[in-house]
């Protein structure tokens, strides 16, 4: 079903406005296996609009969108999960009401033939389904150090946790590719780099790709391979970090000097 030569995610000629404002005007970007790329931008400059279109979250005026070499233009965001795109919101959207670890268990769910869907297998592959879902959570809670509180209403979480438990909650659909949005805002230094340490494991662990959008410069610089830098819903820049940092323009736009 995946296939494994090329690129995983590739974008061409990605547009999307909102009445007469273009939000992401003819966006490219091509994402390798395990690479992790950033995508940076002043407020406004359509980085979780291209999220909301590769999530299929908004549809796209024009463009394509390829992950794994199939097109994934008009599918719902359901079934892209379950080709393997996961991702986190700028705001979190956690079930408040439910507990920690029931929250990992819905996502888990997406992926895993439970519910309705394992009403219809037979009674070994929903049970083998079931305890899929306890293994993958278990793990999960484990990796953030959620254990001890995973009876907790995700809403009485410290909000770190909160963010941390909007991670797992993604990776519990078992994704090839990530999709993090301002992962850090909100966050202390000493936090952010909490988080640094866990987006590293994870990549290696779960073998992933990663779309970090971020404004918190030390973590992109630090953990990203190759940046893409948007203006106004126009790709401006793509490089490595020293490139991104030492590139006129760049610093124009976005550092806010020239
Ligand atoms: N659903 C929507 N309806 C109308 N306009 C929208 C919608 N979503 C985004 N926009 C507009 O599109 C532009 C790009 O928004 P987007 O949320 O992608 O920016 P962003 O780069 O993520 O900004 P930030 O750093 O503030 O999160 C903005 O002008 C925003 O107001
Ligand atoms: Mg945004």
């Amino acid at each position: 079903m995946v296939s494994d030569a090329g690129p995983l995610l590739e974008t061409r000629g990605l547009t999307k406005s909102f009445r007469s404002l273009v939000a992401l005007s003819d966006q490219s970007i091509r994402v390798d296996r395990g690479e992790i790329v950033g995508v940076i931008g002043p407020n406004g400059s359509g980085k979780s609009t291209f999220f909301n279109l590769i999530s299929g979250f908004l549809q796209p005026d024009s463009g394509e969108i390829r992950f794994a070499g199939a097109p994934i233009v008009a599918q719902p965001a359901d079934r892209i999960v379950r080709l393997g795109i996961a991702r986190t919101f700028q705001g979190t959207r956690l079930f408040q009401a439910l507990s920690v670890a029931d929250n990992v268990r819905a996502a888990a769910e997406l992926r895993q033939r439970t519910g309705l869907a394992a009403a219809l297998l037979g009674g070994g592959r929903r049970r083998r389904a079931e305890a899929a879902v306890e293994e993958i959570t278990e793990e999960l809670l484990d990796l953030v150090g959620l254990t001890a509180r995973q009876e907790n209403r995700a809403r009485d979480l410290p909000y770190g946790d909160q963010r941390r438990l909007e991670i797992i909650r993604a990776l519990a659909t078992r994704p090839s590719l990530l999709l993090l949005d301002e992962p850090a805002a909100g966050m202390d230094a000493s936090e952010t780099k909490v988080l640094l340490g866990l987006i590293d494991e994870i990549r290696t662990r779960y073998d992933l790709a990663v779309i970090i959008v971020e404004h918190d410069m030390d973590l992109i610089m630090n953990l990203c391979e190759r940046i893409q830098v948007l203006a106004h819903g126009s790709k401006v820049f793509e490089g490595t970090p020293a490139e991104v940092q030492a590139h006129p323009a760049v610093r124009e736009v976005y550092l806010g000097h020239g």
